[in-house]
């Protein structure tokens, strides 16, 4: 070290070159691994989902979904309902699980809409009532079990009884939260009960139960959402994200580093083959496209 040293050998710019090295290295591992396709538009987007989740239920007719809810895959529902009325796309043997569900709310179709803003409602209306999947086949958390514990652990249980998920469909929140893991959520978690973060609250508030006449107080503040450790063990993934206003969001969870601040990250240590599909707005803070 010293001989060196003393010929002037520079210690710090190997540092450099390493560093860059490993980023480098790390940054091929990535690519190869996460597949990020922009599409020119919202309806593009939505078509591009809605063919990679055919092609799974075409080749593999008993396959298991996991079901996303929020506005972004709203397209993609509506594209898989024209492909089951007009092409045929049999939805009979699928299993379905969704990610998430507020607590203290659940499907009770005898009520009005706007009394119900339960994602199990959403589903309903947004698809399972417009395509041939069987009601026995699905599985949505039950936010409004009595033992809601128990009920996490029971659907821990059934998701690894069906042989595990075949393909998750993910959004990513305004926080960067999946399904509802938000921020400090921990990467090994499992389904389980979770307190709302505020800015989740108010986007919810705002996309939803505004509409639907429900007070900012009076809407569940927490939910039962599968952990960022169970939706890691899926054996593939799609996320969705559109609009500009989450281009930075979208950003911090593919390039920035994987944090449980941002709790999509986590797609960065996904092992299973996933691919991101955004629109141009969502795309438009990444540098590496
Ligand atoms: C909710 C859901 C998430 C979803 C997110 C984004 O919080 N629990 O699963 O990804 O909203 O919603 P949107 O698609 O409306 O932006």
């Amino acid at each position: 070290k010293l001989y060196l040293e003393s010929e002037g050998f520079n210690w710090k710019s190997v540092d450099i070159f390493l560093n860059k090295l490993y980023y480098d290295y790390r940054n091929l591992i990535r690519r190869i691994e996460m597949k990020i396709v922009v599409k020119e538009n919202y309806s593009e987007m939505s078509k591009y989902a809605a063919d990679i989740i055919a092609e799974l239920v075409r080749n593999k007719p008993d396959c298991v979904i996991g079901f996303a809810t929020g506005g972004t895959p709203i397209g993609t529902y509506k594209e898989l309902i024209r492909m089951h009325k007009e092409e045929g796309l049999d939805f009979s043997g699928v299993r379905s699980f969704n990610l998430d569900e507020y607590l203290g709310v659940g499907i009770d179709l005898s009520k009005p809409y706007s009394l119900d803003q339960s994602y199990a409602r959403f589903m309903h209306e947004e698809l399972f009532s417009h395509i041939n999947i069987k009601k026995e086949n699905i599985r949505i958390p039950d936010g409004l079990s009595k033992n809601p514990e128990e009920f996490c652990k029971s659907y821990e249980e059934e998701i690894k009884k069906t042989g595990g998920i075949d393909l998750q469909i993910l959004g990513i929140g305004g926080d960067g939260h999946w399904a509802f893991n938000e921020p400090g959520s921990s990467f090994t978690s499992r389904t389980r009960i979770e307190a709302l973060a505020k800015q989740t609250l108010d986007d919810n508030y705002e996309a939803f139960y505004k509409n639907a006449g429900v007070s900012r107080e009076q809407m569940p503040h927490y939910a039962i959402t599968m952990g960022i450790g169970t939706i890691l063990e899926a054996k593939s993934a799609i996320m969705l994200a559109n609009g500009s206003k989450k281009a930075d969001i979208v950003a911090q969870a593919l390039e920035g580093p994987v944090t449980t601040d941002v709790t999509a990250s986590a797609i960065q240590l996904y092992k299973g083959d996933v691919t991101v599909i955004l629109d141009k707005g969502a795309a438009a803070g990444l540098k590496k496209l």
